[in-house]
């Protein structure tokens, strides 16, 4: 990753007073809305505009990512300057020309195809110019006088992926693909605010209006507790599920240790016998407590493992309690006819959250949260007097949030220019070369895989043969020190792969393994970029081996 020399030199455009001949007058200003000043202006922004829509993965590699050449203080005392100035100080030319040298080299280039730590990666280059046409069009989805067929659109690209998810009929979706009254789902900034909604819609159902109450959104939560006599509000969640669901149990006002855990076997998914249990224990009137959803997990973040989501499907239909699918990972393998059953069951959640930020290659942020059922999301319906009046199409009426951008307009875009038949291409990648990923650690003595990958995501560490044998060992406390001698090795390691700059993997804590006595710190890598081929995955490894034998020898 890491292509030039680290640079101690202070930047070359530091915070200094405004520039004296820059003034902030009308006529400077107006300019502003119309043209770059003056060719010279023009020139630098062509130069570098070029590189970026015509040449991005060479722009990135020749001037993204000195990871950890210079410190995070140094950097830090760079940036120290909080007084905004009056007049301009410096002019557009000298501001890109300062994010390409003072600023992009410091990024990180997550474009690399040795950067395999992270859910994020490289974009399809035409995902930079379809981000610039959405910038430049500036439609605000929150109401239709803002954006007009950009709602419209939107509508049919969350019925593109309602359909690929829950697989309704063809009537179904004539009957709600533009229908004002029905709601598949909502774009929103990311995951986090996709299973937040999910919850949220989730809670409002059911904690509904009854005689006397009228509803938790109006009355509060202790209001509907009271109301139904309960005394807590849980969601049961995988025990790997992500914490933007604790997220939600504090802004829904059930409190994050409502949202319970339930416990996973050893590849990670939930075990439906503890599960039905922890249902048991919430439903007896002893309890008093209101089950609001379960969640599901199709690719886990730690190590993408999928829930076993028909099973799920069919506990809380049983029961009659909202499933949602945390899907912001793995719901893009839905684009694969060879991996796509990998997350059966799924078509039966109430609700589903996908991001588009991750596996459909999009830019920063993009989530959705999907309903099955069209007039779900009118638990969470709000209007004003100016916007968002009822009956209105304002898409606005049911989001967490307000103004938003045209995201839809950048998927609907990419799902034409690949076709599920081009994203299928990169989930087949992904998982096939995490798959021989794994082979390669099975077949190096150094190392163990600690979860294989289902999706494209594995975890393994290295664990030379001498320890691997001494936990193994009949006495605990040997064990136990073995355990944290082979977590120290793995958290050095990382650190120092990070820090050489050229290639990453992230690290993650899993719980022991049986016999085991402590959290097995492991690396985790993720499997997204097309550029990630098998000999960088032995570059990787390759790597690590000869750090480690350097630790060794130190
Ligand atoms: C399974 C899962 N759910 C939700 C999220 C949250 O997504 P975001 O970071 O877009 O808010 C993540 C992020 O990694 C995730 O892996």
């Amino acid at each position: 990753m890491q292509k030039q020399q680290p640079s101690q030199s202070p930047p070359r455009h530091p915070s200094k007073p405004g520039h004296p001949d820059l003034v902030a007058d009308w006529e400077s200003l107006q300019r502003v809305f119309l043209q770059p000043e003056n060719d010279a202006v023009k020139a630098t922004l062509v130069k570098y505009m070029e590189q970026i829509l015509f040449g991005l993965q060479d722009f990135l590699k020749e001037h993204v990512g000195i990871t950890e050449a210079v410190s995070l203080e140094a950097l830090s005392r760079r940036f120290m300057e909080s007084r905004i100035e009056i007049h301009p100080r410096r002019k557009l030319a000298d501001v890109i020309q300062g994010i390409i040298e003072d600023i992009a080299p410091y990024a990180v280039n997550v474009a690399s195809p040795y950067f395999v730590g992270h859910m994020t990666s490289a974009l399809p280059f035409f995902m930079v110019h379809l981000q610039t046409i959405a910038a430049a069009l500036n439609q605000n989805l929150v109401k239709l006088e803002t954006s007009k067929v950009a709602s419209i659109y939107e509508r049919q690209v969350l019925a593109k992926l309602h359909r690929r998810i829950f697989q309704r009929s063809a009537a179904f979706y004539a009957a709600h693909i533009q229908h004002p009254e029905s709601t598949l789902g909502s774009f929103v900034g990311d995951g986090t605010l996709a299973n937040l909604t999910a919850l949220w819609v989730a809670r409002n159902r059911r904690f509904q209006p009854t005689e006397g109450f009228e509803g938790v959104e109006k009355e509060g939560i202790s209001t509907a507790m009271a109301a139904y006599g309960v005394k807590r509000a849980v969601v049961l969640v995988s025990g790997m599920a992500h914490y933007s669901l604790r997220k939600a149990g504090g802004v829904l006002g059930i409190g994050n240790r409502q949202i319970i855990p339930i416990d996973t076997d050893v590849n990670g998914g939930m075990q439906i016998r503890h599960l039905t249990q922890a249902i048991r224990d919430c439903s007896g009137p002893a309890s008093q407590t209101a089950i609001i959803a379960v969640v599901g997990v199709a690719g886990t973040t730690e190590t993408g493992h999928v829930d076993p989501l028909d099973e799920i499907a069919r506990v809380c239909a049983g029961e009659n309690i909202h499933f949602h699918v945390d899907a912001a990972w793995g719901g893009p393998t839905l684009m694969s006819e060879k991996y796509g059953g990998l997350l059966t069951g799924i078509e039966r959640a109430d609700s589903v959250t996908i991001d588009g930020h991750k596996q459909f290659y999009m830019p920063m942020g993009c989530g959705m949260v999907y309903f099955r059922d069209p007039l779900a999301m009118d638990a969470v319906a709000y209007h004003a007097a100016y916007v968002n009046r009822p009956g209105s199409v304002d898409l606005g009426i049911k989001s967490i949030e307000g103004s938003r951008s045209a995201s839809s307009l950048i998927l609907g875009s990419a799902l034409d220019i690949m076709g599920s038949g081009g994203y299928a291409v990169l989930i087949d990648h992904g998982i096939e070369t995490a798959r021989e990923f794994a082979r390669e650690i099975r077949q190096r003595d150094l190392f163990e895989l600690t979860t294989p990958p289902q999706l494209n995501i594995l975890t393994y560490r290295l664990c030379p043969p001498a320890l691997q044998k001494r936990l193994h060992s009949p006495d605990p406390s040997v064990r136990r020190r073995t355990c944290r001698e082979i977590n120290r090795i793995n958290i050095q390691l990382q650190r120092e792969q990070r820090e050489a700059g050229r290639s990453f993997v992230s690290r993650t804590t899993l719980p022991p393994a049986p016999g085991e006595e402590e959290g097995r710190v492991v690396l985790r890598a993720v499997i997204m970029n097309p550029m990630t081929s098998r000999k960088v995955v032995r570059d990787i490894l390759d790597e690590q081996a000869a750090i480690y034998t350097a630790m060794a020898s130190a």
